[in-house]
C-alpha cells in the first residue's frame, strides 16, 4: 500500500488528506534550550486513518499570513488577483499561502529578476552571480523572496508571472511518536522547529513553522495522510530484543515502539541511545522513559549529552563504551534501528557498529564490515534505518 492508494484501512491519502485537528502543541525543550522541539499531538477521530508503528504523518502547511502580506506588499500586489492554477481558481492570496514555497528562492525567479533590472551596476552583478551557481548559492542563503525584493525595490512582476517561477510546496514527512495500541485516534508527532535570523529577520521552516504555530483551540485544518513504512517495523517475533539509536528527534518511532511493545505485552528487551544537546533542557520524554524503565519495558537507556562537557559526547561513543553487551545483544539476535539525521549521525553509528564488531568480535576490518552491510543488514534483516 502507498500514501496515494486509498484502503479500507486508510481511506485519506496524499492526493485526498484529511483536514485534522491538532490538540496539543507543548515544547520539549525547556528554557534555557538552544533549540525549539514540540510535541505535537494530531487528532484523527472520525477520518478512520490507522496507522502502524514505524509510519510517518505526512502533513500540508500554509505559509505564514504575515508572510504572504509582506511578500504581496514588496511586489505592490493586492492579494485579490484571481489566478487559476492547473484547473483551480483562487486568489493569488489563497494560492500563496497553501500551494508554493515563500522561504527559500528559485534560481529561476533570481535570473527573471536580473533581467528586468534596468541597466547598470546592479545588474550586471546580479546576472555574474546566476552564472556562478556555488556564489548564488551563498548570495541566496538565508533569504526569502522579501529579502530579495527589498533589496531591489524597482522590479515588479504579474501574478500569473510571479506563480511561474516559484517554486511548489510539497507535504513533509515526520515520524510518528505514538504507538496504535495505546492511541488510536491521535497520532504523535516530535518536531525540531526551523527557526534562525538572517538578513535582519525571523525565518522559519515551512511546515514545521507551520506546526509550531497551530493552537489546538482553533478548529484549523491541518491536512494529513499516512505514509507507511517500508522496512521500519517491529520485529514480528515479541521475544526479540531491540537496540535503538535516536538521538534529537530520531526518539520518535521510539517512543512509539516502546508505547505498543508495553501495551502488547511484547516480552523482547529494548535498549534505548539517546543523544541532544543539554541534559537539563532537551531530555525528550525523560519522565516517560523513565517510567518505562520503572515497569520494565525498557530494560536499558543510554543518553548522550552533547554540550554538557567540553569534549562531544555522541550516541556513537555511548555505544562503544557499552560495546561488549551491545556485541552481546546482537549476537543473541537483537535487531538494531537508527532513526534521526542522516548527514552526519547515521554515517557515524554505522562506523561505530563496524567497530563494535572488530573490537568486540574479534573481526578484521572487512569482516567486520561485511557483518554490518551484508549479514546484519541484508541477509538476516535485523538493522534498520529511516533517517532524514
Ligand atoms: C521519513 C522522514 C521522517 C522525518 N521525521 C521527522 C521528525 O520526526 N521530526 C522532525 O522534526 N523532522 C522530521 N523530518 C524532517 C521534516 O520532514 C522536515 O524536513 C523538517 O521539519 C524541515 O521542514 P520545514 O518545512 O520546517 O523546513 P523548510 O522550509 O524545508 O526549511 C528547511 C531549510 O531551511 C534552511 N535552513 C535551516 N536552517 C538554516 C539556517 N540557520 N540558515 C539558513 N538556512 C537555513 C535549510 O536550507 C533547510 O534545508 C523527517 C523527514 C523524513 C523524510
Ligand atoms: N535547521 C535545520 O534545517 C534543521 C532543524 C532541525 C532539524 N534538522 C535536521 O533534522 C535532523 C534531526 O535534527 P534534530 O534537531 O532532531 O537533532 P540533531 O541535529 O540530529 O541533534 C541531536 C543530537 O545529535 C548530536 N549530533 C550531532 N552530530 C552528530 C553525529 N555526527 N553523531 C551523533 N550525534 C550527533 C547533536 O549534537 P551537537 O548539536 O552538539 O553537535 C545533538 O546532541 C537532522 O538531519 C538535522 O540536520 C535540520
Amino acid at each position: 500500500m502507498t500514501a496515494t492508494t486509498p484502503s479500507p484501512t486508510n481511506p485519506y491519502t496524499r492526493a485526498n488528506p484529511f483536514p485534522a485537528r491538532v490538540a496539543e502543541n507543548r515544547p520539549l525543550t525547556l528554557a534555557g534550550s538552544e533549540k525549539e522541539t514540540r510535541h505535537i499531538v494530531v487528532d484523527i477521530r472520525g477520518s478512520g486513518l490507522s496507522y502502524q508503528v514505524g509510519d510517518s504523518l505526512g502533513i500540508f502547511a500554509r505559509n505564514p499570513a504575515e508572510i504572504v502580506d509582506e511578500l504581496l506588499q514588496a511586489l505592490g500586489l493586492s492579494g485579490e488577483e484571481t489566478v487559476s492554477l492547473a484547473g483551480q481558481t483562487a486568489s493569488l492570496r489563497e494560492l500563496l499561502a497553501r500551494q508554493f514555497v515563500l522561504n527559500r528562492p528559485t534560481k529561476k525567479f533570481v535570473r527573471s529578476l536580473a533581467e528586468k533590472l534596468s541597466p547598470g551596476e546592479s545588474r550586471v552583478q546580479l546576472q555574474a552571480l546566476c552564472q556562478n551557481e556555488s556564489e548564488l548559492d551563498a548570495y541566496l542563503h538565508g533569504k526569502d523572496y522579501i529579502d530579495l525584493l527589498r533589496s531591489y525595490p524597482d522590479v515588479s512582476f504579474g501574478a500569473d508571472e510571479l506563480l511561474g517561477l516559484l517554486g511548489r510546496a510539497l507535504p513533509r514527512l515526520y515520524s510518528i511518536a505514538s504507538g496504535p495500541a495505546v492511541y488510536p485516534e491521535e497520532i504523535h508527532l516530535t518536531v525540531a522547529v526551523v527557526r534562525f535570523h538572517a538578513h535582519g529577520r525571523e525565518k522559519l521552516g515551512l511546515a514545521s513553522g507551520h506546526l509550531s504555530r497551530q493552537q489546538p483551540s482553533e478548529p484549523h485544518e491541518l491536512p494529513v495522510y499516512v505514509q507507511p513504512a517500508k522496512h521500519f517495523r517491529l520485529p514480528e517475533d515479541p521475544a526479540a530484543s531491540l537496540i535503538m539509536i535516536g538521538p534529537g528527534t530520531g526518539v520518535a518511532p521510539f517512543r512509539a515502539f516502546l508505547q505498543q511493545r508495553g501495551a502488547l505485552g511484547h516480552t523482547g528487551r529494548n535498549w534505548l541511545f539517546f543523544g541532544e544537546q543539554h541534559r537539563a533542557t532537551d531530555f525528550f520524554y525523560e519522565e516517560e522513559f523513565l517510567e518505562l524503565q520503572r515497569k520494565g519495558v525498557l530494560s536499558r537507556l543510554d543518553t548522550a549529552f552533547s554540550r554538557d562537557q567540553a569534549q562531544k559526547v555522541y550516541v556513537q561513543h555511548r555505544m562503544i563504551e557499552q560495546g561488549a553487551q551491545l556485541w552481546a545483544w546482537l549476537q543473541e539476535g537483537a535487531h538494531l534501528y537508527v532513526c534521526g539525521d542522516a548527514h552526519r549521525m547515521a554515517k557515524d553509528v554505522h562506523q561505530a557498529l563496524i567497530e563494535i564488531a572488530q573490537r568486540f568480535g574479534g573481526m578484521s576490518p572487512e569482516d567486520a564490515a561485511h557483518y554490518v552491510n551484508v549479514a546484519l543488514a541484508k541477509e538476516e534483516k535485523r538493522y534498520h534505518k529511516d533517517v532524514y
